[in-house]
């Protein structure tokens, strides 16, 4: 949530910024706000609304100076408008400061400055640390150690960005829950939300840890903690190349990322997965390998589209591994004081790395004593770094706000970690072959099932304008139904929910008349004959059909409206094939309402606030 870029160096840092803020607007894109220093004075643009709204009133070329930062806003506090958008300033507009994160404690710091006669000009939680920067300078007559003064201060969550005319040749940078890197340079430097903001300048990075400040300027840059203890940093190489976070040729990144994942989900078992054997080697495990043979439950902790994936995670381990798991949202998890063992293995699901809710309850199942391993995409990330282990999903930059490389990642790794556990125990060699066969066969029926999403095109064409849609599915594609949901509800704004076939009569089927398309995911399993029941009690009150099921089904059209085909497979890999005809139906009636597919309204890609 919200983009920051910050540069200095030699050259022009507004174009610069600007490009990079455009990088890391699926942050946010809310509003957009840049800030330059050019001789001892600071030239602040700043608007409502997208990158190039910005760019279509302010000239950014006219914007001279070296040093600046810039943001793109995820509204949390006050309503997305001029005023609001970062760059906020201190009360004589000499110091401006960029935030990513939630000030908790600004009402308090706000009264008391109001009662030492300070305003204010916006309704953020970031103006007031601004503000309170401002103050503290005046006393201190130090940049540093009065941005130190106000974090100590300060409750919540920050990544914050600030520069000053008063000590124009110095950015200062502080994160806390909200993460920040620094990108080192020849002769300059950036520091970001994420790689994807200073790639195109230099692919050596540093990752500012919690509690840290980093103080840049034209010759180098120091880090040390908060409380002013100097750290050490270690520099590193971005993980990804600057192709895979541009469009290439598609009209949306969500497109990309659809079509990608033939290959990055083969990516995600590649090295791994062997399948002479039956079984897998996930080296990222090594340190936790004996937790895990005694682990005596597992709980998947995760939100949104992760928490889907962990859901199918559930019934894959407990088949393979025969050990019991919970599956848990992290905002739940976090605050209801769990109870949890030493011998608890808690699995932390999350694309990003970053999502508030599931780093607080990775932090919590640390300190009850679990074993604590990520399953996640974005190396690097917070999560990654605080986990006892983990298993990278090496989908590659996911960008498209709606998440779907991730997901198909997400249950490429579960289904390797449930076979890695399952081997440990009652799972043959022989089982353990079958099981790998067939994961190696997706990419190719991922690629088959792309070459042929005209008919979806038309099943979208036909349903854009339904209020409502209910998404079916039993056993593995429970989870796969309640994903096809929210893809639908997050890009189209169509109400959609998600429920197991066989819950429909207890409620959802008061809802089934002509004007309701339920979409049903109905593999050939043990439980096909009951789900073709649950269609036909549909049909029966007009309800329209759209059916996902296997390419040799033929019974099948003689009772959905619409069948779209998918290639065959074990039962357990089949919410992995479901999951791509869902995601193109979500986008193509997306475009049909000629909705914003990459940027929907009101969500960002990584939520790094409660
Ligand atoms: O980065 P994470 O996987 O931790 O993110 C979790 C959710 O915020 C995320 O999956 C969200 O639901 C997506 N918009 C889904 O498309």
């Amino acid at each position: 949530m919200c983009g920051i870029v910050g540069y200095i160096g030699t050259q022009q840092a507004a174009p610069l910024i600007v490009s990079g803020l455009k990088r890391l607007e699926y942050r946010g894109y809310d509003s957009t706000g840049v800030c330059v220093l050019s001789d001892d004075a600071m030239r602040i643009e700043k608007r409502a609304g997208r990158v190039k709204d910005l760019e279509n009133i302010v000239d950014i070329a006219s914007i001279h100076g070296s040093v600046g930062v810039g943001h793109t806003r995820w509204a949390t506090h006050g309503v997305p408008n001029d005023a609001n958008a970062h760059p906020h300033t201190d009360q004589d507009g000499g110091i401006a400061l960029v935030h990513n994160g939630i000030i908790e404690n600004y009402l308090t710091i706000k009264k008391k400055l109001e009662s030492a006669g300070y305003s204010f000009r916006s309704d953020t939680d970031s103006e007031v640390l601004a503000v309170f920067i401002g103050m503290l300078y005046k006393t201190l007559g130090d940049l540093e150690l009065a941005v130190r003064t106000a974090l100590t201060e300060v409750e919540g969550t920050f990544g914050i960005v600030v520069v000053s005319v008063h000590e124009p040749d110095m950015i200062i940078a502080a994160r806390r829950g909200s993460p920040l890197i620094l990108g080192i340079g020849n002769g300059e430097y950036l520091v970001a939300s994420d790689a994807s903001a200073v790639i195109s300048h230099t692919r050596q990075v540093v990752y500012l840890q919690e509690n840290e400040m980093a103080i840049l300027t034209r010759d180098g840059f120091s880090t040390k903690t908060i409380e002013n203890v100097d750290t050490r940093s270690v520099v590193e190489e971005i993980a990804f190349e600057l192709e895979q976070i541009e469009r290439g040729g598609f009209d949306h990144f969500m497109l990309k990322e659809i079509y990608e994942q033939p290959i990055t989900f083969r990516d995600g078992f590649r090295g791994r997965l062997n399948i002479e054997e039956g079984s897998v080697r996930l080296g990222g495990l090594g340190p936790v390998v004996d937790q895990l043979r005694q682990a005596k439950r597992i709980i998947i902790t995760a939100c949104g589209t992760s928490w889907h994936a962990a859901l199918v995670g559930e019934y894959l381990i407990e088949q393979l591994a025969r050990v019991p798991v919970e599956v848990e949202y992290a905002s739940e998890f976090r605050y209801r004081n769990p109870i949890i063992h030493h011998d608890d293995v808690v699995i932390a699901i999350s694309q990003s790395g970053e999502t508030a809710d599931t780093l607080a309850a990775i932090r919590e199942a640390k300190l009850k004593g679990a074993t604590v391993i990520g399953m996640v995409n974005v190396v690097g990330s917070t999560i990654a770094r605080e986990t006892d282990a983990g298993v990278y999903l090496h989908a590659g930059p996911e960008i498209g706000v709606a998440s779907t490389k991730a997901f198909t990642s997400q249950l490429c790794v579960l289904t390797q970690f449930a076979l890695f556990l399952g081997r440990m125990k009652a799972v043959s060699a022989q089982q353990g072959k079958d099981l790998a066969d067939a994961l190696e066969q997706i990419p190719e029926q991922i690629t088959r099932i792309l070459d042929n999403a005209e008919p979806i095109k038309k099943i979208a064409h036909e349903y854009a304008q339904a209020s409502n849609f209910l998404y079916l599915g039993r056993g593995y594609n429970f989870p796969a139904a309640l994903e096809g949901a929210l893809k639908l509800k997050e890009i189209s704004y169509i109400h959609a929910e998600g429920y197991p076939a066989a819950e429909m009569k207890h409620g959802p089927i008061a809802l089934i008349d002509e004007n309701m398309p339920v979409v049903f995911i109905a593999p050939k399993d043990e439980i096909y004959d009951k789900i073709v029941s649950n269609i036909e009690e549909v049909r029966a009150r007009n309800g329209r059909v759209i059916a996902i099921a296997d390419d040799d089904d033929e019974h099948i059209a003689r009772v959905a409206n619409h069948v779209i085909r998918v290639p065959r497979t074990i039962p357990m890999l089949t919410p992995i094939l479901a999951s791509i005809p869902l995601q193109l139906l979500a986008y193509y009636i997306a475009l049909e309402r000629g909705c914003n597919v990459d940027m929907p309204r009101n969500l960002a890609k990584s939520v790094t606030v409660e």
